[in-house]
């Protein structure tokens, strides 16, 4: 029975529980999808337990790489024993070609023909995990956590004009500077100044001993995957970075499961397996199939 005293985070997707062993946390996966930062919400039978399996899959696998995590083991079906850590509330994306939110920053990396650019060297990204609340809704732009600002200024699954959930995250000079994540990025035009969450050698580290590396290591695991329609492509990635309370040392932890990219077999979009499909409005039956199989085929990592 758990008490209310040990939940130590009930989230949109999941409830961290503290662990028996100090330091050590229990990571329990909903049956829940959401999408456009939460505006779409529903229930899938057993989603849980596959993203569960599936996160368990790529940190065993990214473990036997060498790559530190805060995964320790399965726990159950839909839980997984992770250690503690001080979450930074951060997001932090690799592309290895231009789709989604980029382009709206970026677009032109839009290609006429519809197919998505491919960055040679993969692109990498940090965002905020806490909204920035601007005009009009005040003359001094602030933040807010993403769970206030939506309570606040979500109607109906609309945002209200003014608020900008995942604001992405510029860094000049070791400064941080918060843009607009789903508009067209503006250089000196920023909303808002955020005190900076790592220093250099810290960003350093992130990107090129945490992101770089776990991108690498995932696009080959699912380059070596057949499908009915070819090879599969990872496009993006997402990942969260904590400090384990163990030994303090930065580590990516969360999870990474098939809400966390985007895969595409045979490189093309219509077929993706990853979460698109439940933002795009595709059947339940469909999307669980695809969690389904996501699951077996890191299974085999
Ligand atoms: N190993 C860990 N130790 C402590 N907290 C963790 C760990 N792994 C994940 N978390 C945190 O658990 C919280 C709950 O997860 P969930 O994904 O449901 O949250 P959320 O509502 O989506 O919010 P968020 O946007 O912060 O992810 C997240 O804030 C996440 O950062
Ligand atoms: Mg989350």
């Amino acid at each position: 029975m758990k008490t209310k005293k040990d939940v130590i985070t009930d989230g949109k997707t999941k409830t961290i529980i503290k662990g028996e062993q100090p330091g050590t946390c229990v990571l329990e996966t909903k049956d829940i999808l959401t999408g456009g930062d939460a505006a779409k919400r529903a229930e899938f039978k057993d989603i849980g337990k596959w993203k569960t399996t599936q996160t368990a899959n790529i940190f065993n696998y990214l473990k036997k790489k060498g790559v530190e995590t805060s995964f320790i083991k399965q726990f159950s079906d839909n839980s997984l024993l992770c250690y503690e850590c001080e979450m930074l509330p951060l997001e932090l994306v690799s592309r290895r070609f231009a789709w989604g939110s980029f382009l709206k920053r970026m677009p032109k990396f839009k290609k006429e023909d519809g197919t998505p650019y491919r960055f040679e060297q993969i692109r990498t990204e940090f965002f905020h995990k806490k909204s920035v609340i601007a005009a009009p809704l005040t003359d001094k732009p602030y933040q807010l956590e993403e769970g206030d600002a939506r309570n606040l200024y979500l109607k109906d699954g609309v945002w209200e004009k003014g608020v900008y959930t995942d604001p992405y995250i510029h860094i000049e000079n070791g400064r941080w500077y918060l843009y607009p994540g789903k508009e067209t990025f503006v250089q000196n035009q920023p909303l808002m100044e955020t005190p900076a969450l790592l220093n250099k050698e810290e960003v350093n580290h992130v990107v090129n001993e945490l992101m770089l590396p776990i991108f690498k290591y995932l696009e080959e695991a699912w380059d070596n995957v057949e499908t009915k329609d070819g090879k599969v492509a990872l496009v993006d990635m997402k990942i969260e970075i904590g400090r384990r309370k163990v030994d303090n040392k930065l580590v990516i932890a969360d999870v990474i499961d098939n809400d966390s990219w985007r895969i595409w077999p045979g490189a093309d979009p219509k077929k993706q397996l990853d979460k698109q499909c439940f933002r795009d409005g595709h059947p339940a039956g469909e999307i669980t199939e695809k969690y389904k199989l996501v699951a077996e085929l890191t299974g085999k990592w």
